[in-house]
């Protein structure tokens, strides 16, 4: 078989065998293919999709490109969580230590950050001694000591994923529907959860940016947990200004354990509402049943001391957390209401900031990015900040407010 004509194939919008995917992507994986020939392939599956069956064989590929997690010997429902990644997105870090203190279980494996959005393990990884990579035993040990545990790809889990991840991070091929489907749908499957839960991002700052692509995302993965018997929920939510108010990675940390120590809002809101939706499918009860009891774990503190114990765990401190003591602050030129913040051109300014990466080899820096001073419907005055930038160099930088605030 020939890379190029594989490309070829797949520039001319046409179906590709599943010899001839499990060739392309298997030889990048033992570095016979080149990224730069990846590259071409992933921008083609890109801009031309892939059929059904296609995007079935590719999860497949991804799948038994590693192995397979057993998580039978943990008793109780496994659930576990995934979002297709949007600005300031920490959910995880809410919705794991809510959940597992109702009793449930739940395995989390977890990226590092895709285009601008930030990943939970470069958020982890901004706890000092935080241990992102857990062997398979250490990781079922956690599981069965605290019922939460986060790692990044353990060693053999979907290494196929691994690379492509990282590739499609910096060659602008992340917003594609069955390269989604796959990478999500086989992390999920290989990590051994019995019933999986997926919150689709949609909106400006998400990589679905129409409620069309966010449904067509939707419907292939709910039918390929299906084909793997494991349950699936698809929620699609939305993502045209940045969830919550911290966007870059400590400072997302630090925004999560806000909440779990009891600040309310729109973040609050719907991390309960997912919790509650994995508490719902794992226990089989009704949806106000479930939503009573993740309120319950979070207004005990429950959940949070769940979240030190999670820490702990993985060899964190988490009076490690710093964020940048070099801050400007982006002041309001017109008075009126905040009618809409751009969470794309945020995700942008932050990752510009030093929170995200531009090529694979770019070092985070975890104590920079934005917090949004001004949310929606908030009044505001000529002079007022409406967010601060945590930088690591003193230079101001400047910008034009109405490519982030719209306000009227
Ligand atoms: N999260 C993933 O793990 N993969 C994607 O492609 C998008 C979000």
């Amino acid at each position: 078989m020939n890379i190029v004509d594989i490309i070829n194939k797949k520039r001319e919008k046409e179906e590709l065998t599943r010899e001839e995917i499990a060739y392309a992507f298997n030889s990048y994986l033992d570095g016979s293919i080149k990224d730069y020939q990846m590259s071409a392939l992933l921008m083609a599956i890109c801009i031309n999709g892939m059929t059904d069956r296609e995007t079935f064989d590719l999860v497949d590929i991804f799948i038994k490109s590693g192995d397979i997690l057993d998580l039978s010997m943990i008793p109780g429902v496994k659930v576990d969580k995934h979002s297709t990644g949007g600005i300031g997105d920490k959910i995880t870090l809410i919705i794991g230590p809510i959940v597992s203190s109702c009793g449930v279980i739940v395995p989390k494996m977890s990226g590092r950050g895709l285009g601008y959005t930030g990943g939970t393990i470069d958020k982890l990884e901004s706890i000092k001694g935080f241990k992102t990579s857990l062997t398979e035993e250490e990781f079922i040990q956690e599981l069965k000591d605290i019922g939460f545990a986060v790692t990044s790809q353990t060693s053999n889990l979907c290494p196929l994923d691994k690379v492509i991840y990282a590739l499609r991070d910096v060659t602008g091929t992340t917003a594609s529907i069955p390269l989604i489907a796959a990478s999500i749908m086989s992390k999920k499957i290989a990590g051994g959860a019995d019933k999986i839960l997926i919150d689709i991002k949609c909106g400006n700052g998400a990589m679905m940016k129409t409620m069309d692509e966010a449904l067509k995302l939707k419907n292939i993965m709910e039918k390929v947990g299906k084909f793997y018997n494991r349950e699936t929920i698809c929620e699609i939510t939305d993502m045209n200004i940045p969830l919550g108010s911290n966007i870059g990675n400590a400072l997302e940390v630090i925004e999560a354990i806000d909440v779990l120590k009891g600040k309310r809002g729109k973040l609050t809101d719907l991390a309960l509402k997912i919790s509650a939706e994995m508490i719902k499918i794992s226990k089989n009860i009704t949806y106000d049943m479930a939503l009573q009891e993740a309120s319950t774990a979070l207004q005990s503190g429950k959940a949070y001391q769940k979240f030190l114990d999670f820490v702990k765990c993985q060899g964190g401190d988490i009076n490690s957390l710093q964020v940048s003591d070099i801050k400007q602050e982006i002041k309001a030129n017109k008075a009126g209401t905040v009618k809409n913040i751009n969470a794309l051109n945020i995700g942008k300014l932050s990752c510009h900031l030093g929170a995200g990466r531009i090529n694979k080899e770019d070092k985070i820096d975890y104590g920079v990015g934005v917090v949004l001073n001004k949310i929606i419907d908030d009044k505001v005055e000529i002079g007022d900040t409406l967010f601060t930038l945590y930088k690591n160099k003193t230079e101001p930088i400047e910008l034009i407010i109405d490519d982030y605030y719209e306000i009227n």
